[in-house]
């Protein structure tokens, strides 16, 4: 149980729409119609449907989330970040890997991209993917020390480049909050109803245990998309945390 009101629980929830082409997401779409939930939009759906997608997402009222984690040289995340922004997301994230001056540049394509008057999108940078597990971060991408370690040198590192929040696991969130203060926002995938099937995910927790560590928003994707009935699913998911 929590003081979260379903409306606050709802527009907290970000669904993945991992899917092929528009049509498939329009059909998610339909089955999630009048649930104020926010989109996120990742690399799949973007390369096939591309920013017409997003700017009828924008038209219709949805929030936003582009999750096309831009790593590159800092001027050419700059130029990617101007554009999003011009697209109007809500939200889109940077690799944190990609450095200080990565990030910096990528906030400095949101002043160049930002229209008079609009909203600022909130900019996060992606810590370590939820489905990196500690053996793959030692041995593969050949960092020492634990996730935790590399999730909060990041962080730290995205909040000192003047980043809105980070992608995390829920499993940090706390250290988070205590690294780099309650504001900054963390928004967290690997997120699995109790039974549900983890698939890639590796560093996981239920919806209610990640709103309990005081997460600002959840990616759910296929336990949502994957659901015989999706519509079903979301609002058993908010049932669990509400
Ligand atoms: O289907 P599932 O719930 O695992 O989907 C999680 C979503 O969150 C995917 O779209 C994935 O690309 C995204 N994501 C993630 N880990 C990150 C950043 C984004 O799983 N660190």
């Amino acid at each position: 149980m929590s003081t979260l009101t379903r409306n606050d629980v709802t527009g907290r929830i970000m669904v993945a729409l991992d899917y092929a082409n528009a049509e498939s997401a329009e059909g998610l779409l339909k089955q999630l119609e009048g649930i104020p939930c926010y989109v996120k939009v990742g690399m799949q759906l973007f390369y096939a449907a591309g920013p017409t997608f997003v700017a009828s997402l924008k038209d219709r009222g949805y929030k936003v989330f582009l999750d096309v984690k831009m790593h590159d040289i800092p001027n050419t995340v700059k130029g990617g970040a101007e554009s999003v922004t011009r697209l109007g997301v809500d939200v889109f994230n940077v690799h944190a890997a990609g450095g200080k001056y990565m990030m910096e540049a990528a906030l400095e394509g949101v002043d160049k991209g930002l229209a008079l008057g609009a909203a600022r999108p909130i900019v996060i940078g992606v810590t370590q993917l939820t489905s990196t597990s500690q053996q793959v971060l030692n041995d593969e991408i050949g960092l020492a020390g634990t996730t935790e370690q590399a999730v909060i040198r990041y962080a730290r590192l995205a909040h000192a480049a003047g980043l809105n929040g980070v992608v995390a696991s829920p499993l940090e969130v706390t250290a988070i909050k205590a690294a780099c203060g309650d504001g900054f926002v963390t928004v967290t995938p690997g997120i699995r109803p109790a039974g549900a099937d983890i698939g890639d995910q590796s560093r996981i927790m239920t919806p209610a245990e990640a709103f309990a560590q005081g997460t600002d928003y959840v990616v759910i994707g296929r336990p949502i998309t994957g659901a015989a009935d999706p519509r079903a699913a979301i609002e058993a998911i908010i049932d669990s945390i509400v």
